[in-house]
């Protein structure tokens, strides 16, 4: 291929584990990406915190500055991987307004303030990246984004947070409670000193927000998904899950709920711990990996694989940007635009109707079953099985019902009226089920 004459300069924000990474892959395959996009990529510089920071130990000195504005000034395409909203957010809004076309990895500035920098990008014919943003290495967005866009997505479910996938799993594969999992994914670099992000479900509200904003056309803002973390998943709850054929994940679900009495079609954004049959093919991911499983009207069901972080993983995605971004530069052109144009409702989580497993602990007499069964007949659940195990000497009965599928607020009302009932001990747990 024909080489630019003059080179494409990039500029690099950020050196930790990803960055790294980018700057590395763009040093070392300096020319066979020279030869693909057909101009040379200089990496003008990398803008760190401290010149002195151990991990920039392998990066060329000479490109290291603490003056990331200055570098930004000088750049055509700007590579931003140092997170957060701030100094982040205000980093990507100069490099826009000086001209340059912007890479991130960054969901949480993404979620919150997509649509600001969208629109910014927009009206300077400027191009905004984010490949990197949710799944690490798995190519979502651009599928989303561009090879989906003539088909009609009805639901999304993620598994985009490799942290919790991997405490699941390892409550799943050895009895561990959460919390000896959670100190094992600290130990092994999966989960940070404060978990909190993680385990709490708010990266992966972040991811929910992004892919539900590509796949309906509709803004999402991140307050808008519903959210519970999974600090409150039991040992207990795995087992009685694994024995009645399920996995338990923690699924970021986007959704569109057909329109209903005289009520326009919306769409709902969730992040909960979930039951999923062992044969769907999210059971399937296992470890930390990320997986999204996509329903649409023409393409059917399409799953998305992978590593969802890492240095060199997430290094991929933003690579493949690069060249995207870069060929751009060279052909003109305004690029794709994000499209909101369905601004479809947003629905709260209430409007979802769903199956449920519901455990609880209850005395062992005669008329219990029937009172339990009363309280769901009462609010229109139906009930689909009943296990009874016995739950210990003199601690009565262990009843883990499923239930057909049922509104969010009928079931909510049937767990209140059980937490109120002479019989039922304890309500146990209560979990949404999808993939059947
Ligand atoms: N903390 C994230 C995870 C990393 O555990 O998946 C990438 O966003």
């Amino acid at each position: 291929m024909e080489i630019a004459y003059r080179p494409i300069r990039i500029a690099l924000l950020g050196a930790g584990s990803v960055g790294s990474q980018v700057a590395r892959l763009l040093i070392e395959n300096r020319d066979e990406l020279a030869q693909r996009v057909g101009a040379d990529l200089e990496l003008v510089g990398i803008a760190v915190r401290n010149l002195d920071s151990a991990r920039n130990g392998n990066l060329p000195k000479a490109l290291l500055t603490l003056d990331a504005e200055a570098l930004i000034k000088a750049a055509d395409i700007v590579i931003e991987l140092i997170g957060g909203i701030e100094p982040a957010k205000s980093y990507i809004t100069l490099a826009l307004n000086s001209g340059a076309d912007v890479i991130t990895a960054n969901k949480a500035l993404i979620a919150a303030h997509g649509t600001e920098l969208f629109d910014l990008a927009e009206q300077l014919g400027a191009q905004l990246y984010f490949e990197a943003a949710v799944g690490g290495a798995i190519p979502i967005i651009r599928p989303l984004r561009e090879s989906l866009a003539g088909d009609k997505v009805n639901k999304v479910m993620g598994i985009v947070n490799g942290t919790t996938n991997f405490i699941l799993d390892r409550m799943a594969s050895t009895g561990a409670s959460f919390e000896d999992a959670l100190a094992e994914a600290q130990q092994l670099g999966y989960a940070e000193a404060d978990p909190t992000a993680d385990v709490e479900g708010y990266d992966a509200a972040s991811k929910a927000a992004i892919l539900a904003s590509l796949a309906f056309h509709t803004e999402m803002p991140v307050e808008n998904v519903y959210r519970e973390g999974i600090s409150q998943v039991t040992a207990l709850q795995i087992e009685t899950a694994r024995e009645a054929g399920y996995s338990v994940k923690l699924l970021a679900i986007c959704e569109r709920v057909p329109a209903i009495d005289g009520q326009p079609e919306g769409i709902v954004a969730r992040v909960h711990p979930t039951l999923i049959p062992d044969d769907h093919p999210l059971a399937a991911v296992r470890g930390a990996y990320n997986a999204v499983f996509i329903e649409a009207e023409s393409a059917g069901r399409l799953m998305f694989y992978g590593a969802g972080a890492g240095g060199p993983e997430t290094a991929s995605a933003v690579l493949g940007d690069l060249v995207g971004a870069a060929k751009r530069h060279l052909a003109g052109g305004p690029g794709i635009a994000d499209s909101v144009h369905a601004n479809l409702d947003i629905l709260p989580v209430q409007a979802i109707s769903t199956r449920f497993q519901i455990t609880l602990q209850v005395n062992d007499l005669p008329g219990v079953l029937a009172s339990v069964a009363t309280v769901f007949a009462q609010h229109g659940v139906s009930v689909e099985t009943v296990d009874q195990n016995a739950a210990g000497e003199n601690t009565g009965a262990l009843l883990t019902i499923m239930t057909h599928e049922a509104g969010e607020g009928e079931l909510e009302a049937v767990v209140e009226d059980l937490r109120g009932n002479a019989a039922v001990q304890k309500v146990n747990s209560v979990i949404r089920v999808e993939g059947i």
